[in-house]
């Protein structure tokens, strides 16, 4: 960190969300490749955005064309990512957003980090567990992903030759297959929103 720098207080999270009438809360999605984080996470943000709340998507693919195009995927450049977009979720957040994050986030440590980082602003912090067998996922391959991975031609693939580290209480479990559809998974999440005042 830079020397010779000051911290500006402002607004608590509090009093924010009391003037803009909304809470702000981190939803985020874990899970490989191909498990529906996004597709989750789309009809959510349109759902939420619906009832007139504001929600705001960040997802792994899109991050990387902006933000995060310096990084690939070695362990080291995923925890960068995920650091660099858990300082973004809980600013988003601050901001009384309702901020679903769709990364891999395969490290728990990195998870970890990320909740920790929301905990220590009084921040919520949701994670959800989208739970999908590797071969499902690999059946799906809708990017041809997988396949590649097999060949060799993608190195330290998530789940076929790179780690993928369950959560193991999440707030949210969900297993997305067997006739399992989105709506039905994203109906889950908004249903604990509900139940717990952020909607
Ligand atoms: S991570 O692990 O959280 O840093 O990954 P993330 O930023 O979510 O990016 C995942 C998307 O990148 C594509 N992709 C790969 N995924 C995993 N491993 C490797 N090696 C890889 N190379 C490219 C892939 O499209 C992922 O998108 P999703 O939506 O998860 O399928």
């Amino acid at each position: 960190m830079a020397s010779n720098i000051t911290w500006h207080p402002n607004l608590t999270h509090s009093e924010r969300s009391e003037l803009r009438k909304q809470k702000g809360v981190t939803v985020w999605l874990t899970g490989l490749s191909a498990s529906g984080k996004s597709t989750i996470a789309c009809a959510l943000e349109q759902s939420i955005l619906a009832r007139g709340l504001n929600s705001y998507r960040l997802d792994g693919d899109n991050i990387r064309f902006g933000l995060n195009k310096d990084l690939g995927f070695s362990e080291a450049d995923r925890n960068e990512n995920i650091r660099r977009i858990s300082e973004v979720a809980k600013l988003f957040t601050d901001s009384c957003c309702i901020t679903l994050t769709s990364f891999i986030s395969p490290y728990k440590q990195d998870r970890q980090l990320a909740r920790e980082l929301h905990e220590k602003d009084n921040l919520p912090f949701i994670e959800v567990y989208v739970d999908v067998p590797v071969e499902v996922a690999e059946q799906r391959d809708p990017k041809g992903l997988y396949k590649k991975a097999r060949e060799g031609i993608i190195k330290e693939f998530t789940g076929i030759s790179a780690p993928y580290e369950a959560p193991e209480k999440p707030e949210i479990h969900l297993k997305n297959y067997s006739g399992v559809s989105v709506e039905e998974s994203a109906e889950k999440i908004i249903d604990y929103l509900i139940d717990n005042k952020y909607i």
